[in-house]
C-alpha cells in the first residue's frame, strides 16, 4: 500500500511517498481503510525529531484517521467489517490502511463526515480536555484564545461557546480574525496592544481562562492580562519559542499556569477520554460544534501540507485523502 514514510528524523522535504507493508489485524486491533487523515502540527514536529515522543525509524507519521473497518483481530468484540470509524493512531496514520486497537476507535454516526470526524479527534479532543478538565471553564467566564484560527484554536472557540463562555479570539491577520468570528468568537482582535485590549474588553477584570497554542512573546502578554483566579492553559509553542515566566506574576495576580498534554490524557485517563469524545459527538450532532475544514488534499502532498501548517500559512483543519 502507499504511505508517507519518514526514513529518519529529517526536514519535511525528505518525507517519502512510497510503498509500505500492509497492516494486519492482530489481537484486539482492527484495520481501517482511510477515507480521511487528519493533519496535525505535532506530525510535522515528530518527523523532524522535534517532538517529546520519538518512534523508531523508519515510520509512518499520522495520529488520526477515519474510514471503514476492513479486517478485525480475533479479540475484537464491538466492531465488525464495514463499520465507519475514526481512530487515534498516534503514528502510522498517513497511509491507505492502518491497524489500531479497538479501544482507540469510535464508531461514527451517519451524519458525521470522515473529515469532521478526524478534526474531532486531536484538535477538538485537545481543546475540550484543556477547557473542561484543565481549565474548568464555567458559563459566563471570559476565555481568550490565541492562534484562534488554527486547528486547536477554532476548536477552543467553539467549545468555549458550547461551555457558555464569552470568547475573545486573537489571530494575526484580518482573514484569520474573520475565520475565528465565523467559528463563533464574540470578538476577534490582533496581537498588537493585546494586554491593553484584553483589559478594556474585560472591563479591567482580566481574563478568566487563557488558551495558548502559540507560546513565545504572546504567552507573557496573556499572562499579564490574566484575572484573579484565572487559569492560563499551556497548549503548545507554534511560534517555535518556549516562553519563560517570572512566577511572581502568578502570585501577584493570583492566577494559575496549567499544562495540557492531551496525548497522555488519552492513555492515563481512558474513561474520561471516552466520555469527552461522547460529549463532543453529542455537541456535533446538536450543531454546537462544527469543524472548520480548510481543505482536503492528496496523501502524496503531505510534506507540502505540513510545511504550510508549520509555516503559519494554514487555518482550521487540513485533511489528507489516500
Ligand atoms: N498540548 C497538547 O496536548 C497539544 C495537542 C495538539 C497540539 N498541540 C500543540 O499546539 C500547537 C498548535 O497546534 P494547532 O494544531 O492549533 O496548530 P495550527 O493549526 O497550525 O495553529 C497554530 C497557530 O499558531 C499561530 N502561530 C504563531 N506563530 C506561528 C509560527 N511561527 N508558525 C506557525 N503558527 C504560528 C498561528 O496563528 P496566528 O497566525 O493567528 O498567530 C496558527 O494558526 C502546536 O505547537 C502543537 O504541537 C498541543
Amino acid at each position: 500500500m502507499k504511505a508517507i514514510i519518514a526514513r529518519a528524523f529529517a526536514p519535511l522535504d525528505q518525507l517519502e511517498y512510497g510503498d509500505w507493508p500492509e497492516p494486519e489485524a492482530k489481537g484486539d486491533a482492527v484495520v481501517i481503510e482511510a477515507e480521511a487523515i487528519g493533519v496535525n502540527y505535532p506530525d510535522g514536529l515528530l518527523v523532524q525529531g522535534l517532538y517529546q515522543m520519538k518512534p523508531p525509524t523508519p515510520f509512518v507519521p499520522g495520529m488520526e484517521v477515519a474510514g471503514r473497518v476492513v479486517a478485525i483481530g480475533p479479540k475484537v468484540t464491538g466492531l465488525k467489517v464495514g463499520d465507519r470509524v475514526a481512530a487515534l493512531t498516534v503514528v502510522s496514520g498517513y497511509a491507505e490502511k492502518v491497524a489500531v486497537s479497538e479501544t482507540m476507535t469510535m464508531k461514527l454516526p451517519d451524519a458525521m463526515s470522515t473529515a469532521d470526524a478526524c478534526a474531532l479527534v486531536c484538535g477538538y479532543g485537545t481543546s475540550h480536555h484543556a477547557l473542561k478538565q484543565r481549565g474548568q471553564l464555567r458559563p459566563g467566564e471570559t476565555l481568550c484564545v490565541l492562534g484562534a484560527a488554527g486547528a486547536t484554536g477554532t476548536a477552543a472557540v467553539q467549545i468555549g461557546k458550547a461551555l457558555g463562555a464569552k470568547v475573545i479570539a486573537v489571530a494575526s491577520s484580518p482573514e484569520k480574525q474573520r475565520i475565528a468570528l465565523e467559528a463563533g468568537a464574540d470578538i476577534a482582535i490582533g496581537y498588537d496592544n493585546l494586554k491593553e485590549a484584553l483589559k478594556e474588553i474585560t472591563g479591567g477584570k482580566g481574563v478568566d481562562v487563557g488558551f495558548d497554542p502559540v507560546g513565545g512573546d504572546a504567552f507573557e502578554v496573556l499572562a499579564r492580562a490574566m484575572g484573579w483566579n484565572g487559569r492560563l492553559l499551556v497548549i503548545g509553542f507554534a511560534s517555535g519559542a518556549i516562553p519563560k515566566l517570572a512566577v511572581n506574576l502568578t502570585l501577584v495576580k493570583g492566577f494559575s499556569v496549567v499544562g495540557v498534554y492531551w496525548g497522555d490524557f488519552t492513555v492515563k485517563e481512558p474513561q474520561a477520554y471516552a466520555e469527552n469524545m461522547r460529549e463532543l459527538v453529542a455537541w456535533y450532532l446538536a450543531g454546537k460544534v462544527k469543524p472548520v475544514i480548510e481543505g482536503i488534499y492528496p496523501l502524496a502532498d503531505a510534506a507540502n501540507i505540513l510545511k504550510r501548517v508549520l509555516g503559519r500559512g494554514a487555518s482550521g483543519k487540513l485533511i489528507l485523502k489516500p
